[in-house]
């Protein structure tokens, strides 16, 4: 057979003496989607009808071999061959099928690697079962033929936790039967002669039995309860359990449980976090080229401006710290130092790039030290006159090119640029809090940024590991104006008759992290106490005002850092009994008689007011699309990632359903419940946020 002719075929064929080869080429990461599987069985058939091959091979055209099943397709159906079926007929082919792996074999393509007789790791290989993080479970045989190859404990630790491990670790645990460093096409012939002449055995998986310990299944089970409200990984292992038994019937048992997890809320909730990641970025300057950043300057010491420094040290740029002073820079540097070394052991940092990264940080007290630094952030605290001569100095000193970013939380980012005679190069790059490891940075687009600059921003963030997600200039931008809003729900709930720890065990049910107030005492309630004092003289005095956070504030009680806030801390944990008096004397005062308030109506009022912030921050323009809040949110504000984001999950509560609730809520608040105008349409035309976000 000759080399191909036709270009770019989704499947590759050639014949090279006995060895049939495929290669499977459906980039950008060689997805198994239709297309693929229909070019895959329709090459196996022509080398299993060709006389003259002896062993079939099949690699990874490009990047990859098979990143797993086409993700897309679980939003638009699956049609046959479904790759499960493929893969069994696969195993029970006569001629043996070699697997030659390179890039990655998640999934689906995993799977069908553990169908195949045999299988060969190239360099830099990467496999694992993502399936979870997608409200899924391995569906094509992985549940069933992982724990035949490599034992059920090694099983328990990929299939539930999602866990991705390298070739040389594969062919350790024998998920894989040996390596190679040739390149896949070579290494796929090499494999296929190496069969032939017996030296690399082919056998099928099925044929080998597992050993399934109920009490391992049941330990696996306790594990993953803990990690919260998902789903996936309990079903997972109920699957890997399956495999005690004959391999049809616990293929059945996969494919029943893989349906009961697509049919699952979690799943497309889940799989709309994946794209979200991705979606992001699609900015409307993507085409603009970003400018070289290789060393970035910080202005900034604390808490903000280490954990950037740590972050951007952390992927190998050049560093240089600024601070007023030598005692304000040596804080800064230990605070940088105890970050990166706690990157190490937590296997984030290998102990070369540890020492690079040591190297790579330099501090000045000097601001005209930074002058040739290629991206300044600034992160001193948030004083706007403070900022401003900053970024007048920046402006005199900082070399031509250089991009000025700000990480003020909420300041206007435009009256920042308009200090400086370079407002092109100017923007908000605004990180969270430990900002080594919080994966969002909103991207504040002023009016006067420069594409390219813009563009470099969304460079620094995937250089940096981060999720970019673009923003417009508004007090908070996406996240923490939208927080601003709802945030008051939690206190207004607790004025009618909630208490502060039946909010957070709501919510916390519902799937945060952390409830509002158990959050607030971490952050320090301090902080909070300056975000009222700095919006008070813009307070409409028709809103409602809770007194209570400035009373427990007047006593002192900061949260965690005080030993005491709406918690006690230390061996006095729980509930804080001051605070329930204080709450019983403002209700008191302001002549409520608390009422019964459920979970349900906790939650519905959070989510409402978290929605309806939203929308109105998609229709100011100051997010993009409603993908890009979820984002945000996934992100930085540790919303529950099986519910998708808060625009995802506005939508399966619906718009019209979301009006008559926010009508209801306004019968007694009309000014801080009202019905943001794109809500209304939405719910008169029968539209959703999804809708949207198609139309980009
Ligand atoms: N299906 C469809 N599209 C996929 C995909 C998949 N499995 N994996 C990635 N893509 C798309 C991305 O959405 C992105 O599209 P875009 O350019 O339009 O935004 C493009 O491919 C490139 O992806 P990344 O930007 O993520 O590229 P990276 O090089 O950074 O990462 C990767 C590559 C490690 C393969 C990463 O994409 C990844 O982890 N993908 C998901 C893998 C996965 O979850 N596989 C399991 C699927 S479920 C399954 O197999 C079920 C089975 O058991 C039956």
């Amino acid at each position: 057979m000759e080399r191909p002719t036709v270009t770019d075929p989704i499947v590759i064929l050639e014949r090279e003496g006995p060895v049939g080869l495929i290669g499977l080429n459906n980039p950008p990461v060689n997805a198994a989607s239709h297309a693929l599987r229909v070019g895959l069985r329709d090459a196996l058939h022509a080398f299993l009808e060709d006389r003259e091959v002896r062993v079939i091979a099949v690699y990874g055209v490009g990047r990859s071999f098979v990143a797993g099943a086409d993700i897309r397709e679980f939003q638009t159906g699956r049609k046959p061959p479904l790759l499960s079926d493929l893969i069994t007929e696969i195993e029970g082919m006569e001629k043996p099928v070699v697997a030659v792996c390179h890039g990655n074999a998640l999934g689906g393509g995993l799977e069908l690697a553990l169908g195949c007789h045999a299988r060969v790791a190239l360099p830099g290989l990467k496999v694992g079962f993502p399936e979870v993080d997608l409200g899924l479970l391995p569906g094509a045989g992985g549940t069933q033929r992982t724990p035949r190859l490599v034992g059920l404990k090694a099983a328990l630790d990929l299939i539930p936790t999602g866990k991705r491990i390298t070739g040389e670790e594969a062919v350790a645990i024998g998920l894989f039967d040996t390596a190679s460093t040739a390149d896949p096409r070579t290494a796929a012939l090499g494999a296929a002669h190496a069969v032939i002449e017996g030296a690399l055995p082919a056998r099928r998986t099925r044929e080998l039995d597992a050993d399934i310990d109920p009490a391992l299944i049941e330990t696996a089970k306790a594990k993953a309860a803990k990690k919260g409200h998902f789903t996936a990984p309990q079903r997972a292992i109920e699957a890997v359990a399956a495999a005690a038994l004959p391999i049809d019937q616990g293929l059945a048992e996969e494919v029943r449980l893989f349906k009961e997890c697509m049919e699952d809320p979690q799943r497309a909730a889940l799989v709309q976090a994946f794209f979200a990641e991705r979606a992001v970025a699609k900015i409307p300057e993507k085409d603009a080229a970003p400018r070289k950043v290789d060393h970035i300057a910080v202005i900034g010491g604390g808490t903000m401006g280490s954990g950037i420094s740590t972050a951007a040290l952390m992927a190998g740029l050049k560093v240089t710290l600024m601070e007023v002073s030598a005692e304000a820079l040596a804080r800064g540097k230990g605070t940088i130092e105890k970050n990166l070394g706690g990157a190490m052991k937590r296997g984030k940092l290998s102990d070369a790039a540890h020492a690079a990264a040591l190297t790579a940080l330099n501090t000045t007290t000097d601001l005209s030290a930074l002058a040739e630094a290629d991206l300044v952030i600034e992160a001193v605290f948030e004083d706007m006159e403070v900022k401003k001569d900053i970024f007048r100095r920046l402006d005199a000193v900082m070399k031509p090119g250089a991009v000025l970013a700000t990480n003020t939380s909420y300041l206007d980012v435009d009256a920042i640029a308009a200090e400086t005679n370079r407002p092109g190069d100017v923007l908000g790059l605004h990180f969270f809090s430990p900002a080594h490891i919080m994966r969002l940075l909103e991207v504040v687009v002023a009016q006067e940024t420069l594409p390219e600059v813009t563009a470099t921003g969304f460079a620094l963030a995937k250089r940096l590991g981060k999720v970019g997600v673009r923003a417009g200039v508004c007090d908070g931008f996406i996240g923490n104006r939208i927080l601003a809003h709802y945030r008051k729900v939690a206190d207004y709930l607790v004025l009618d008759g909630a208490a502060p720890q039946e909010i957070d065990r709501a919510l916390e049910d519902f799937g945060f992290a952390m409830g509002p107030f158990a959050v607030a005492d971490l952050a320090g309630l301090d902080i909070g106490m300056m975000t009222r004092k700095r919006l008070a003289p813009t307070r409409d005095l028709r809103e409602r005002y809770s007194p209570i956070p400035d009373r427990i504030c007047e006593r002192g009680w900061f949260g965690r850092k005080t030993g005491q806030g709406y918690y006690l801390y230390g061996d006095r944990e729980g509930p804080n009994p001051a605070v329930a008096t204080i709450i019983d004397e403002e209700r008191a005062k302001a002549g409520i008689t608390p009422r019964e308030i459920t979970d349900g109506e906790i939650v519905d009022r959070y989510m409402t007011a978290m929605i309806a912030e939203g929308a109105r921050v998609l229709e100011d323009g100051i997010a993009l699309r409603p993908v890009d809040i979820d984002a945000a949110f996934l992100f930085g504000y540790g919303f529950p990632r099986f519910r998708g984001g808060p625009m995802f999950y506005a939508d399966t509560i619906g718009a019209a359903e979301l009006v008559r609730r926010i009508e209801a809520y306004a019968e007694e608040d009309d000014f801080f419940w009202r019905v943001p105008p794109l809500l209304a349409r939405m719910a008169a035309d029968g539209t959703t946020f999804a809708d949207l976000n198609e139309r980009g």
